[in-house]
């Protein structure tokens, strides 16, 4: 079946409309790699959610405008920037890109927490998350997933899958975008670990960008305001940051704010600007 998909565009976009079937081929990215359809990368990411909330969903090209606005707030001299919760980062790819034509000397860094998803293959499939949450698995020739409990069998499918002990065929699948792995291997883009709620880097950037992650449907207040005081922590004094999020027509309601005395000043609302500006004014 993956040799066949990986010869049928057509098919692979049919697949990925039904999440029980992309699961399936999730296990076997590698093997689709060669694939060279942006079309087919971006329905993969669509319906693909980690542990803690978040869709991976990203798509190439949704940011040039804002990438346009960030150009203005930077200075000139060495930038550093770290781009946090990028999926398979094509759109990080896209900013330094961007930054690299306007003539600006930017060192970036990109993280997601679930980059790369844990596969262990005994008498049943299981995939793992970066906490090694238990995702979704197969089980007597059907998928069963964490986000599909919602039927009873699938409910019934997902706890016999937790008994069944662990293979011993063991692989990492990657995430990233096959030109951002590129990238990375290149040295024009530097991976990180960072988890937005608990990892430390003490005003280490120039900038950092946080797009689509810091959402009230993902996370509560709570947590939005411990992942935002971390990012601000991660910025030097008069570094620049970005938050927002974008809608389901594809606009993008962000803001750009400045850290000034460990604190934010809005810059500049794109759109409705983010949806959680009055967590930016407490933190
Ligand atoms: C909707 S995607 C955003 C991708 C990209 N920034 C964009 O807007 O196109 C959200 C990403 O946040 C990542 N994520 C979820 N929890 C995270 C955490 N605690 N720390 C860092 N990244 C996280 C997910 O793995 C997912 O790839």
């Amino acid at each position: 079946m993956i040799q066949f998909a990986s010869k049928n565009i057509r098919f692979l976009n049919w697949v990925y409309e039904f999440p029980v079937l992309k699961y399936f081929f999730v296990v076997h990215i590698d093997r689709l790699r060669a694939i060279d359809s942006e079309k087919i990368i971006e329905n993969f990411f669509r319906f693909l959610y980690v542990t803690d909330g978040p869709s991976k969903q990203t798509k190439q090209g949704r940011f040039a405008t804002l990438n346009e606005n960030a150009a203005k707030y930077l200075h000139d001299g060495e930038i550093k920037v770290h781009d946090v919760g990028v999926s398979n980062g094509i759109t990080s790819l896209e900013l330094n890109q961007y930054l690299a034509k306007m003539g600006k000397n930017a060192k970036l860094t990109i993280s997601d927490k679930f980059s790369r998803f844990t596969v262990k293959k005994g008498r049943v499939t299981k995939v793992y998350d970066a906490d090694n949450n238990l995702m979704f698995g197969y089980i007597f020739g059907a998928v069963a997933s964490k986000n599909m409990k919602t039927f009873f069998i699938s409910k019934w499918l997902f706890s016999m899958l937790e008994r069944f002990s662990d293979g011993k065929d063991i692989y990492t699948i990657s995430l990233f975008h096959p030109m951002v792995m590129n990238a990375i291997e290149a040295n024009e883009l530097k991976e990180i670990e960072y988890d937005i709620f608990t990892s430390k880097n003490a005003c280490e950037y120039d900038f950092v960008r946080c797009m689509n992650v810091l959402n009230l449907g993902y996370f509560g207040s709570e947590m939005n305001v411990v992942g935002l005081r971390n990012l601000v922590d991660s910025l030097k004094e008069n570094g620049l940051l970005l938050v927002g999020r974008t809608s389901q027509n594809g606009e993008q309601n962000a803001t750009f704010y400045r850290k000034e005395q460990d604190r934010l000043k809005v810059l500049e609302h794109i759109n409705a600007g983010t949806e959680i500006q009055h967590l930016a004014e407490i933190i």
